[in-house]
C-alpha cells in the first residue's frame, strides 16, 4: 500500500504516532465514516421518544469557537455524544481531563484507539452509555452537540446533576431556557456558552 497516500488522509490528531498507527487510524477511521451515515436510534426521557442522532463531525471552525469559550477553564470535560472523538482531543490538548459519552460501540472503539496511540490523549476515556444514565456530577465543564428534541430534557438534568460553576457549551442548538453568557458565530456553526450557579 502506498503510505504516503494514507498519510495524506490521516485524521489531524495522529500527526504524533507511528506508521503503523497511522495505518492503524487510518482503517478505523474508514470504518467510523461508513458508521456515520447509520441513524442511531436514541432513547430521550422521560418521553420515551427515539431520535435519530447522526454522526457529523466536528468542523474546525467548531473546534475552534469551542476552544476560545473555554478559555480560562481548567479541570474536568466530558462531551456528551463524542463521535471520533475530536472535541474530547481538542480539549485534552488544552489541558483538561477529558472524557467522552457515545452510544455508537464503532465511534467509542474509533476513540478509544486514537486515544490510546497518541501519548497526548491517553488518559481520556470514553464511555459507551446512555447520556440519560450518565452522571454529569463530576464534571465542571459539558459540552453537547446536540438534536433540537433532547435540549430540554439535557438542560433539566444538567441543572439537577451540575454542580455550581459548571460550564455548559452547546453547539448546533442552544438549551432552551437558560441564558447564555456568551454566544460565537451563526447558524449551524454557533456555540452558546453557559454558567450553572447554585
Ligand atoms: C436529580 O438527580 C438525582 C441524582 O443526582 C436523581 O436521583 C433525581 O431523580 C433527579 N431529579 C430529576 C427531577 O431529574
Ligand atoms: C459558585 O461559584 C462561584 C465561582 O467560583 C463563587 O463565586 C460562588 O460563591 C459559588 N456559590 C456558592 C453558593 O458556593
Amino acid at each position: 500500500m502506498d503510505l504516503e497516500l494514507l498519510q495524506g488522509s490521516e485524521p489531524k490528531q495522529s500527526t504524533a504516532i507511528s506508521a503503523t498507527g497511522k495505518l492503524l487510524i487510518y482503517a478505523t477511521g474508514g470504518i467510523a465514516v461508513g458508521v456515520s451515515i447509520i441513524c442511531i436510534p436514541f432513547t430521550v426521557l422521560p418521553a420515551l421518544r427515539k431520535v435519530c442522532l447522526p454522526f457529523v463531525p466536528a468542523t474546525n471552525v467548531q473546534l475552534e469557537r469551542v476552544a476560545k469559550v473555554l478559555a480560562g477553564r481548567s479541570g474536568k470535560l466530558l462531551d456528551v455524544g463524542s463521535g471520533d472523538g475530536r472535541i474530547v482531543f481538542t480539549a485534552a490538548k488544552l489541558g483538561f481531563q477529558a472524557d467522552g459519552v457515545e452510544l455508537n460501540p464503532w465511534l467509542v472503539y474509533y476513540s478509544r484507539l486514537a486515544a490510546w496511540l497518541n501519548p497526548q490523549y491517553r488518559s481520556s476515556r470514553f464511555f459507551r452509555k446512555d447520556l440519560w444514565t450518565f452522571d454529569l456530577k463530576p464534571y465542571n465543564n459539558i459540552v453537547i452537540f446536540g438534536v433540537e428534541e433532547m435540549m430540554q430534557d439535557f438542560e433539566k438534568k444538567v441543572l439537577n446533576e451540575s454542580k455550581n460553576d459548571t460550564v455548559v457549551v452547546a453547539c448546533r442548538f442552544p438549551l432552551p431556557n437558560m441564558v447564555p453568557v456568551e454566544t460565537v458565530g451563526s447558524g449551524v456553526d454557533t456555540i452558546w456558552k453557559y454558567e450553572i450557579k447554585k
